[in-house]
Formats: structure tokens, sequence, C-alpha cells
């Protein structure tokens, strides 16, 4: 098992497939971004496999693909396949805009994805395209509706709260996630980025006070994915909604992930600027062996934590670089 300088183990890796994306999120990627990592420096399958296979060695069991969106990724369902074939990989899951998904649900649930997040951030559909810079109502609802009937299970769905922009329509999320049997995560915006920066911040902490008045929530004992999230569960048990607070609780001290960007840097932490690149490894010649301890040479590079509070204007790249 990989365990960082901390005591931390890291069984899980986010992979990014894509830094590009259909959709520029207000607090994601500023709108007329044109920063991309060119195609010749994006890792290709058989690298991305090579890795994989690499980390589930040393005891990776759990990857996500994200982007960007990861959809615009060409025949991502075939990596996908390669990955839930992997010897140790027990869990592959994707993060989406689900933009596309209505197009490619069947053929990633059949490849082995198991569990889908969606980020939703409204439900009103003026209010997704100001946050979107699109006007997305209509094909990410198609896209939803296409990862229900495919089976996905769980379907999380990421809400970034942010004050005077979505606050007021939190508790419609609430109803709708019950509704449909989705999972609620309401996420912080952290600042990543100046484009996170600018994300109108909420203190989550009253939004769960209030929530969990109105709806009698009560804490989830039982895990439900393995990440920072905290969990309230109603009365009889058919609704969760998570509570993602990077920033007023932070979670560091059990952070069991590292990132890998579409180029093949492996960023150690969202909010500092530790990093290994791959890409020079694998386009080299290094052997399997080596490709393994650099893994181990790069986890012990994962610092303690971010510093979102003390250092905010610190992380310079966007989200969609390092990988959501
Ligand atoms: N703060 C918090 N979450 C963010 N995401 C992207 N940018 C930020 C940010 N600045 C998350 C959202 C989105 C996913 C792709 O990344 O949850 O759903
Ligand atoms: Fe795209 Fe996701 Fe970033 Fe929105 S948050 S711009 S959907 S990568």
């Amino acid at each position: 098992m990989l365990t960082d300088r901390f005591g931390r183990s890291i069984e899980y890796l986010r992979l990014s497939v894509t830094d590009r994306c259909d959709l520029r999120c207000t607090y994601c990627m500023p709108k007329g971004f044109k920063g991309f990592e060119e195609p010749a420096h994006w890792l290709n399958f058989d690298e991305i496999a090579r890795l994989v296979a690499a980390f589930a060695r040393l005891g990776t069991s759990r990857i996500r693909l994200t982007g960007g969106e990861p959809l615009l990724r060409r025949n991502l369902a075939q990596l996908a396949a390669r990955i839930a074939g992997t010897p140790g990989i027990r869990d592959l899951s994707l993060s989406t805009n689900a933009t596309r998904l209505a197009r490619h649900a069947g053929e990633l649930k059949a490849a082995g994805v198991s569990r889908i997040n969606v980020s939703l951030d409204s439900l009103d559909r003026a209010c997704m395209e100001q946050i979107t810079g699109r006007d997305s109502h209509a094909q990410i609802m198609a896209g939803l509706a296409a990862g229900k009937a495919a089976g996905f299970a769980p379907i999380k769905i990421n809400m970034v709260a942010m004050q005077g922009v979505n606050d007021d329509e939190i508790d419609d999320m609430v109803a709708f996630c019950i509704e449909q049997g989705f999972i609620l995560r309401l996420i912080e915006a952290m600042p990543v980025g100046d484009s996170g920066r600018n994300a109108g911040f909420l203190d989550l902490r009253e939004v769960q006070a209030r929530l969990q008045a109105k709806f009698d929530l009560r804490p989830q004992a039982l895990e439900l994915g393995g990440g920072p999230a905290r969990y309230l569960t109603t009365p009889n048990g058919d609704a969760n909604i998570g509570f993602i607070t990077a920033m007023s609780q932070h979670f560091c001290a059990t952070c069991n992930r590292v990132r890998l960007s579409v180029d093949g840097t492996l960023y150690l932490c969202l909010g500092q600027e530790e990093k290994f690149e791959f890409r020079p490894l694998l386009r080299g010649g290094a052997s399997d062996a080596e490709l393994e301890a650099a893994i181990c040479q790069a986890i012990e590079l994962k610092p303690q934590q971010h510093d979102f509070r003390e250092q905010p204007h610190k992380v310079v790249r966007f989200m969609s670089q390092t990988g959501g």
C-alpha cells in the first residue's frame, strides 16, 4: 500500500483524460481561456494503462476519470474497459458535466464504469446558462436521464454552492435529488485559479444547520464513497446529502488521493504546487520497476494540507488543468 509521509494511505487516483471542456463554469475556467495542453502532450491510452497498472500494483484500487470534461476524449469507453480490467482496480467511476452523457452512458456502463458524479449547480435554465456559459439545460437533463437508465449507481450530483448565484436553489436541488434518487453533494467553492477565487464563496456550515432542521436530517453512519464528503440522511434513510467543506472545515488529514493531469503530471494536492512529471519516464523507456519507484518517490512529495485560507492566491492553475 502506498503511504505518504503523514501516514495517509493513497489508494485513489483521479485521472484527467482531457483539460478541455464544452462548458465554462464560472468557478472553474475563465471565459475565452486558451491555455490548453497540446495533443502531442496528452498521454495516450497505452501510457495511461501502463501507469494505472503500476499504481494498481502498489495498492491503488480506485480510479476516477475526470477532466475537463472526460467525455470529450475520443473512445473513452475503450480506455475505461482497459482500466476496469486492470488487476487490482476494484472501482472505476466518472465525473462528468453530462452534456454528452446521453450518447455515451450505455457504452461506459458496459465498459465497467459503475458510478458517476454529475456537476449540476442549478435546475433553472437561465441560471445554468449564467454559470456554465452555455444554454446547457436540455442536454444535461437528457444526460442525467440516460445515466439513470444505464444503471449507474449511485449517481451523485455535485453542486458548487455560491453566494448570490445559486444559494436560493439549494432547497429545490435537495427536493429534486430526493425525488430522483440522486445523492446530492454541496461543495464550497475553492480558490483554485482566479475563477475559483471569484466564485462567491458560501460557508456551508450554516446551510447544513438550516437543511438539517428543515428536512430532519441526521448524520449518516455509513461511508458513502470514501471521499471527503460528510453525509446527512433523511429519517427514513431514502436520501443522503453530502457536504464538501474544503474551506470551512478542511479534511486534509484523511486525504487519500492524487491527481494525474492529461499531460502526465501527477499533482499531489489541489491546493499546492508539488508535482511529478511522468511523461518523460513513459516516453523515455522507463521499466515497470522504474515507474513504480517513481510513483513512490512522487507520493513522498504529498504536502500535509492546502493553504486555501492562509494563502488564497497561491494556486494559479485552473481546476480543469489539474483535473477536477
Ligand atoms: N471549487 C470547488 N469545486 C470546483 N470544481 C471545479 N472548480 C471548483 C472550485 N473552484 C468541481 C465542481 C465540478 C467538478 C468538475 O469540479 O464540483 O463539479
Ligand atoms: Fe467543465 Fe466541469 Fe469545469 Fe464546468 S466545472 S467548466 S463542466 S470542467
